[in-house]
């Protein structure tokens, strides 16, 4: 079973993504770091992030054990990463990766921002992941804030806003909800409830298939 897993930044799709994959003993790629490790990679050397010819060779011969690296979960990466994911040649030197990944013996859950559009349109569920961006930015400030960092609640919006803009407004691959996709806002959700509400999603999915399968 491969399960695609989209939405917008802080919309609590890696948290929820994880868990799923734990319930379901799947293996879990979480799709932003590709884009982090890329975005970090050019900082590091030096490169610039809006440059598509430099991005595009950092990509291709990007090595899969950066995808450890705890700085990529910071912010900082996450700014990066959304420059580098504009670019056609970065999407297309990670494709093939993300796509023998969900290939997988038994399936695969993959979170990001073009999974059920792109990468995998064949996806067995697709779950579109959301909530507001006060509610998202409030996350990320939280979230934030545990980790020692202190940061103002509006400049986080602000980002938010930005980001989506940039994700959405995106030539190639931009984020959105595949026609296909099942819509989970969890504005007014904590985490239990997102991940009760994403089982349902997938037992009706399964259900269906197997219906149609006996068919
Ligand atoms: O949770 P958050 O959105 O902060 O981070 P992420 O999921 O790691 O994504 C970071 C950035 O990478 C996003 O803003 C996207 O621009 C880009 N990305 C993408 O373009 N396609 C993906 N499949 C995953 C991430």
């Amino acid at each position: 079973m491969i399960i695609a897993i989209d939405g917008p930044a802080a919309a609590g799709k890696g948290t929820l993504a994880e868990r799923i994959a734990r319930h379901y003993s799947l293996p879990y790629l979480d799709t932003g770091l590709l884009y982090r490790a890329i975005g970090r990679e050019m900082a590091e050397r030096g490169l610039d992030p809006d440059d598509a010819a430099a991005a595009g060779a950092v990509a291709a011969a990007l090595d899969p054990a950066r995808l450890a690296d705890p700085e990529l979960r910071g912010h900082a990466a996450g700014e990066l990463a959304s420059r580098v994911a504009v670019h056609p040649p970065v999407r297309a030197a990670l494709l093939d990766f993300q796509r023998r990944f969900a290939a997988r013996p038994g399936g695969a859950v993959l979170d990001g921002r073009d999974i059920g559009t792109a990468i995998v349109p064949e996806a067995d569920v697709k779950i579109y992941v959301t909530a507001s961006p006060e509610v998202r930015a409030r996350r990320r400030t939280d979230e934030l804030a545990r980790k020692g960092r202190q940061v103002e609640f509006p400049r986080i919006l602000a980002e938010i806003r930005e980001r989506d803009k940039r994700d959405s407004g995106r030539a190639v691959a931009p984020l959105r909800q595949a026609p296909d996709a099942a819509l989970l806002d969890t504005t007014d959700k904590d985490i239990d409830t997102a991940f009760r509400a994403a089982v349902d999603i997938i037992e009706k999915a399964r259900a269906e298939r197997e219906k149609r399968a006996s068919l």
